[in-house]
């Protein structure tokens, strides 16, 4: 059968940086290809190349024999393509509903269809992807999982023959991934060619035909999952090794000082529990993680320690009760936030974000502070110039990180940092995370459903379920005691 999706020589520089080199690689009718690669590699780039969204420097794709290279988005949608951002965009003022139906509208001549023909459209689509059953609420209201349904549901509603996935599990749990897999997998039961992005190497590899990694622009391996996953450079610029703890200091005796205390916390949203009476203590010097599934409340949690959502109970840190401070005085005090949803200043650059972060150093401290963290993330190096809002997604994570620690923080609260990094960032961080405990008396607070990642590095592990701790102990009981629904 002719391709559906042909890409040659493509190309795209964005000033000095060749963010794309000639890459070329095509797609038949029911075919997934996975696009892999460390972070900043290009792949959202060659998706982004191939919808319109940027003008290729040079090369082709085509879609059905038809080039489309250079003409504009919407045109290329009309061609039979859908892509499904790494990030949520949904219109936030609009029900799930009628998001599917805009979705559905662009073409003009859909126009010729009556409403009721539209609407039973856009119902089919939300049941196809589950979300039947809130279809009436604004997107704003919706948990994570449903979001990214949403976005799905979007990408799909024309119907495309081409279909763009970039990082679609990320921040899934692993029954939500096995969910989203049956409907990229039923995506190419249907005939349609399917480019997927992800860094969840396992989701992938089950899912996709063939794998092309890139890195630096350019291809480096292409085959089945398995060839590439063994492949020696690969492995060595994008899998890396296992994650392994160094071993763990032993607490010292008589306990540890409490440095953080958190009592009988509760917080509502409306008429909506997000936090019920939860309760816990950090020793100084120790790392928590907090282990729950989206919606669970973690992020409220964090939120409440910081001063940024109103709680009843008591947050006290160093001896002290936060009552009455404000988030900023807070983290003067030394509890600094690396959220999930990062807060980065998207007009100045890398370097710029991260002198933020060390102004209340001084000179050789911060320098210093500085040094070590572009060690720690060279890409962050080589970006420093750049617009924090023009970096990849990983690119993004790994500068909120490294601006949290320009802080030197005595309580580090880190919101679900492995979202959207590459393995082999993830055992940097995790050994950065090492280095750091071992080297200076950093608490760390460590909000994950990554456990896999969490696990090594905690001393203690609490498990939040709807709104409650519902478990707490040592990581080797963990995984026997609670972990089921995680591992
Ligand atoms: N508008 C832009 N201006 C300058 N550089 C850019 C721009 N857009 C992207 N880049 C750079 O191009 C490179 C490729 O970015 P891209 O988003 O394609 O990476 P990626 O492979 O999707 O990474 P990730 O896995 O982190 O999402 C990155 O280093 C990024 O910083
Ligand atoms: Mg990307």
């Amino acid at each position: 059968m002719p391709d559906l999706l042909e890409v040659s020589g493509l190309t795209k520089r964005f000033g000095g940086l060749v963010a794309v080199r000639d890459m070329h690689f095509t797609i038949a009718p029911g075919e997934i290809l996975g696009l892999i690669g460390p972070n900043g590699s290009g792949k959202s780039t060659v998706m982004k190349l191939i919808m319109g969204i940027e003008r290729p420097n040079a090369g082709s794709v085509r879609i059905d024999g038809v080039e489309v290279a250079g003409l504009a988005s919407h045109q290329i949608a009309r061609m039979g393509v859908g892509i499904v951002f790494q990030h949520s965009r949904p219109l936030h003022r609009q029900t799930v509903l009628e998001n599917i139906k805009l979705a559905l509208l662009p073409d003009s001549l859909l126009r010729l269809f009556t409403a009721s023909h539209i609407e039973d459209r856009a119902r089919a689509i939300a049941a196809r992807v589950h979300l039947d059953h809130v279809i009436d609420r604004l997107p704003g209201t919706l948990p994570f999982a449903d979001l990214r349904r949403l976005e799905l549901a979007r990408a799909v509603a024309r119907n495309p023959k081409v279909v763009l996935v970039d990082e679609p599990f990320a921040g899934l749990t692993s029954t939500e991934v096995a969910d989203f897999s049956n409907l990229i997998a039923s995506f190419r039961a249907e005939g349609h060619a399917v480019l997927l992005v992800d860094h969840n190497v396992r989701g992938v590899a089950a899912l996709v035909d063939q794998v092309l990694a890139m890195y630096l622009g350019e291809r480096i391996a292409e085959g089945s999952a398995e060839q590439v996953m063994r492949d020696e450079k690969v492995r060595q610029v994008y899998l890396g090794g296992a994650i392994q703890a160094a071993s763990r200091p032993a607490p010292p005796s008589g306990g540890r000082t409490t440095l953080l205390d958190v009592e009988n916390l509760s917080v509502f949203y409306g008429k909506a529990q997000a936090l019920d009476g939860v309760s816990l203590s950090v020793g100084v010097g120790e790392c928590v993680s907090v282990v729950g599934l989206n919606g669970a409340g973690k992020t409220t949690l964090f939120n409440t320690i910081s001063g940024l959502v109103p709680a009843s109970g008591a947050v006290k840190f160093d001896g002290k009760d936060l009552r009455g401070r404000t988030p900023a005085q807070i983290a003067r005090a030394g509890i600094v936030q690396c959220p999930e949803s990062r807060e980065l200043f998207g007009d100045m650059s890398v370097r710029e974000n991260l002198d933020l972060g060390g102004q209340h150093l001084s000179r050789a401290n911060s320098t210093r502070q500085l040094e070590w963290l572009l060690d720690l993330f060279p890409i962050l190096k080589s970006r420093h110039g750049q617009a924090a809002r023009t970096l990849s997604g990983g690119e993004q994570q790994m500068l909120a990180i490294a601006r949290a620690l320009m802080m030197q923080p005595r309580l580090l609260i880190l919101d679900e940092p492995t979202l959207g990094l590459a393995p082999v960032i993830l055992e940097q961080l995790s050994k950065a995370l090492e280095t750091l405990r071992q080297t200076t008396d950093i608490t760390v607070l460590l909000g994950e459903q990554n456990v896999t990642f969490a696990l090594p590095h905690a001393d203690r592990v609490y498990v939040l379920e709807h709104a409650r701790f519902i478990w707490e102990g040592t990581p080797e009981r963990f995984a026997i005691e609670a972990g089921a629904q995680f591992l």
